[in-house]
């Protein structure tokens, strides 16, 4: 038992990260276009002006605006079947509120994917991906108003009917959980803050913060789960997934409290995937609202709606695994979204992300066991720095391994009888980190030339992970050496 006949093998990327043109042809701007470029150690920053002194990484990105046949080029050179890319909601609905899409916007999209068709690429679309119209957030503070639900509906819509042809692979919104762990609230939630907030870092977990980002997610769920059924009605083959923040937390010790510390950290990798998996709130939810002293206001009528979308398949972002202790004292790791402390059995990417690779084997049996729908790995891949050599090449045998390993245990789980039907490694061209902003943290297996304060060609070359990769999916997973 291998990787299956058919098995998607592709890449991932994010419009905010990745597209550039943050203000061509009539798009408007969204919460990522007031993020400011940052590092490791300072964080970016949220200016509700956009301010000519300051950098904002995805006003340019890396430009795939300009080059997405060369890219889309590139990808197939790869041998890739799959690409997954989101659509930049500003590029349709410059303030989100509006009844028409913006004509130009949909001309782009449509290129793209006929693009992609050209060389047989199946997209894989995300539909919200941290690309909040900004007007969305001033005026309605974002999605803690329900009227975000039709807008977003709209939103799918216009994609549903636009693409039907084109696109079969949906994801409504990516990381869905990031609003329960308190770092989604601008870029997922798009809920107001101070002008000058720093990204992650300014969402307190009050009372009064826990309740927003609850009913901000409970409109999600319902945007959601009516987009599910709607694109059934449009298109009866679309296969339309959920994208979960995907965390492996073990716990840190045998002691009972750290075991049950970790079964409950583990419940923000389920609450949201019960949701539009099972199409109902998990059973722990009332004691867990009761805990954070929060109740979420639901309409006549909701609790159906939520059963009348569910998800044809399960999908998320695998980067890293943490631990649960009930010891205050002991030293905590970082991540993306998933924070937690740190395991001594594992070693750490640059960024101080830990690497393990069995702990996603570990994941997908989880999820399958609980959901039992077919999944797909969205993203996983290491974020390091890359050195060009003096003829160009660059040689990045860390990544190959990291990637290596993962896939190693992605075949562990079809052989426990997983049902895994794609990968999409994240960045697999160069792009701008979301945590940090910075472009020096890569994941590509295509290297761009852009450094963290702007400078550069653009220009795109290929890494030895390029053609490691080509011969992993020429082989359908079966040639991981060198
Ligand atoms: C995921 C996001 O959390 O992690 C991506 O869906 C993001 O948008 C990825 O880029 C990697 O995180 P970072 O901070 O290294 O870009």
């Amino acid at each position: 038992m291998s990787f299956p006949k058919g098995f998607l093998w592709g890449g991932a990327t994010a419009a905010n990260q990745f597209e550039g043109g943050w203000n061509i042809d009539g798009k408007g701007d969204s919460v990522s276009d007031h993020l400011t470029g940052g590092t490791v150690t300072s964080p970016r920053v949220f200016t509700n002006i956009i301010q000519e002194n300051m950098y904002y990484p995805s006003h340019e990105a890396v430009d795939f605006f300009h080059r997405y046949k060369e890219d889309i080029a590139l990808m197939a050179e790869m041998g890739f079947n799959v690409f997954r890319l989101s659509i930049n909601w500003t590029r349709l609905f410059p303030n989100g509120d509006e009844d028409k899409p913006n004509q130009k916007g949909l001309d782009f999209y449509r290129s793209v994917f006929e693009e992609c068709r050209k060389y047989k690429i199946e997209p894989l679309v995300t539909i919200s991906h941290y690309e909040l119209p900004y007007h969305l957030m001033e005026k309605y503070n974002g999605w803690t108003n329900r009227k975000c639900i039709d807008f977003f509906v709209n939103y799918c819509k216009t994609l549903f009917v636009e693409y039907r042809d084109l696109v079969k692979y949906w994801l409504t919104f990516n990381e869905i959980n990031s609003l329960t762990m308190g770092v989604g609230d601008i870029l997922a939630g798009g809920i107001k803050c101070e002008d000058g907030a720093v990204q992650g870092l300014n969402a307190s977990s009050t009372q009064e913060q826990l309740a927003k980002r609850y009913q901000a997610l409970h409109h999600q769920f319902i945007a959601s789960a009516k987009a599910v059924k709607l694109g059934h009605e449009i298109n009866p083959q679309f296969q339309i997934g959920c994208m979960v923040a995907g965390g492996c937390i073990y716990p840190y010790t045998c002691n009972p409290d750290d075991a049950l510390l970790a079964q409950k950290d583990m419940r923000m990798n389920y609450f949201c995937g019960d949701v539009q998996v099972r199409g109902e709130y998990p059973y722990f939810t009332q004691r867990m609202f009761e805990e954070y002293g929060i109740s979420v206001t639901m309409e006549e009528g909701d609790l159906e709606i939520l059963k009348s979308g569910k998800v044809d398949f399960y999908s998320f972002s695998y980067y890293m695994s943490t631990c649960a202790t009930a010891d205050k004292e002991i030293l905590k790791t970082s991540g993306n979204v998933i924070m937690g402390v740190k395991n001594p059995h594992l070693e750490s990417s640059d960024w101080g992300w830990q690497i393990d690779p069995k702990g996603l084997r570990y994941l997908l049996n989880e999820l399958y066991g609980r959901y039992q729908l077919p999944i797909m790995v969205v993203e996983n891949g290491l974020g390091a720095v890359d050195t060009a050599e003096a003829d160009g090449s660059i040689h990045d045998g860390y990544r190959i391994d990291y990637l290596r390993a993962h896939i190693e245990q992605m075949k562990e789980a079809i052989k426990d009888g997983v049902d895994l039907i794609g990968f999409t490694p994240w960045g697999c061209i160069d792009l701008v980190s979301v945590s940090t902003g910075e472009m020096k943290k890569r994941y590509g297996f295509i290297y761009v030339d852009k450094d963290n304060d702007g400078n550069g060609t653009l220009d795109r070359s290929r890494k030895d992970s390029f053609y490691w990769y080509k011969k992993v999916i020429e082989s359908n997973g079966e040639v991981l050496g060198n």
